[in-house]
């Protein structure tokens, strides 16, 4: 650790953009000297959901403690940072200002440049830290809770969107289809458990057609729909309602339409390599199915660590190197964007 202090670029990275109250120093984008999350999980369990006015303020609450505990873990100061990352969008637009509005306060105080990310971006390069010899070009796969997204990611900070969700999110549909059958909120990891116990084979749901040429399209809400139809089914004809059966039936299903995707894109695109991102990157049976595409077809494959994939803040850092690389400092109109679309850069105030 002392070893790094001295050299590579330090970032301070910060993330505040749903759930997670997060802070990071990393190096060179690849290498991690600390890494803080606070989850909100428990607060908003009860409400089977996001609450975004609680999440606005525990982000307040916690941002000043996770950004001193990343700068105390790392052993350096924040005199030594390099630039000040945070994530600007998409996400909930209170949840947002709390970080943006932290590294803007630090920034200003300490004439640090202030270096703006996307949060999409974010995920797609925790993949950097996980192999650090990573480089582009490569396919990704991101799947989060408000995002599905088939990317090629042609250079550093520069992307093609193959495909993307016309509807929910897969991680949407994890955390409806199991609040539907009443394992509660996250739903993505409880309906992973479950599914563990339960026959895939038993149920077959149905898989999203579009009448048009989006081969790499995703929609998950038919999905969610059937799920809900043969539950409601089952109850009206008094049958017991099998957890188990239900999350692995879905879950294979997800699992199908993801390969798919992957395979069509590995084919069209001569890929040699694969990367997964976001929160439901840390599914198992999701990983191990799409690499085992990838062992098929000769293509590598990276996954970051499970606690890389979900909402953290050295993913940040990871992005926010590319964008220190070139330049791209914001000043202090910097604003939060709800809905900032991946590679959009025109609505921020570079300097
Ligand atoms: O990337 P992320 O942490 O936050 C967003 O940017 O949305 O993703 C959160 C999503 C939630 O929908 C959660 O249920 C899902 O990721 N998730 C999972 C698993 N862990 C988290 N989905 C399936 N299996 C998991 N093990
Ligand atoms: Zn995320």
């Amino acid at each position: 650790m002392q070893r790094l202090k001295d050299k590579g670029v330090k970032i301070l990275s910060i993330e505040s953009s749903c759930d997670e109250t997060a802070a990071a120093i990393t190096v060179d984008g690849r290498e991690i000297l600390s890494n803080v999350i606070y989850s909100q999980i428990d607060l908003h369990a009860i409400y089977g959901g996001v609450v975004p006015e609680i999440a606005s303020r525990a982000h307040i609450e916690k941002i000043n403690p996770v950004i001193k505990k990343a700068l105390n873990d790392s052993g350096c100061a924040l005199a030594d940072m390099d630039a000040i990352a945070v994530t600007v969008g998409p996400g909930l637009v209170g949840a947002l200002l709390v970080g943006v509005s932290a590294a803007k306060a630090l920034s200003y105080a300490t004439g640090i440049p202030l270096v703006p990310v996307h949060h999409i971006e974010g995920h797609i390069c925790s993949n950097f830290v996980e192999d650090p010899a990573l480089k582009p070009p490569f396919l990704s796969l991101v799947m989060s809770g408000g995002h599905t997204h088939l990317v090629m990611v042609k250079d550093y900070g520069e992307y093609d969107i193959l495909g993307r969700t016309r509807d929910d999110a897969v991680g949407e549909a994890y955390d409806k289809v199991a609040r539907a059958i009443g394992l509660g909120y996250p739903g993505g990891p409880k309906i992973e458990k479950a599914a563990r116990l339960g026959d895939p084979e038993k149920l077959t749901f149905p898989h999203p057609k579009f009448n048009d040429e989006s081969r790499y399209d995703f929609s998950f809400s038919g999905l969610k729909s059937a799920v809900l139809n043969y539950i409601n089914g089952a109850k009206m004809k008094g049958e017991e309602i099998e957890q188990e059966v239900i999350a692995a039936c879905f879950q294979k299903t997800v699992v199908d339409i993801l390969t798919d995707r992957v395979d069509a894109a590995i084919s069209e695109f001569k890929s040699e390599r694969l990367c997964l991102a976001g929160g439901v990157a840390s599914n198992g049976a999701i990983r191990s199915a799409i690499s085992g595409l990838c062992e098929k077809r000769g293509v590598r494959f990276t996954c970051p660590a499970p606690v890389l994939c979900t909402d953290n803040a050295v993913m940040i850092g990871a992005a926010g190197y590319h964008e220190y690389r070139k330049g791209r400092f914001a000043d202090l109109s910097l604003n939060a964007y709800p809905t900032l679309g991946l590679g959009d850069r025109s609505e921020i105030p570079y300097v």
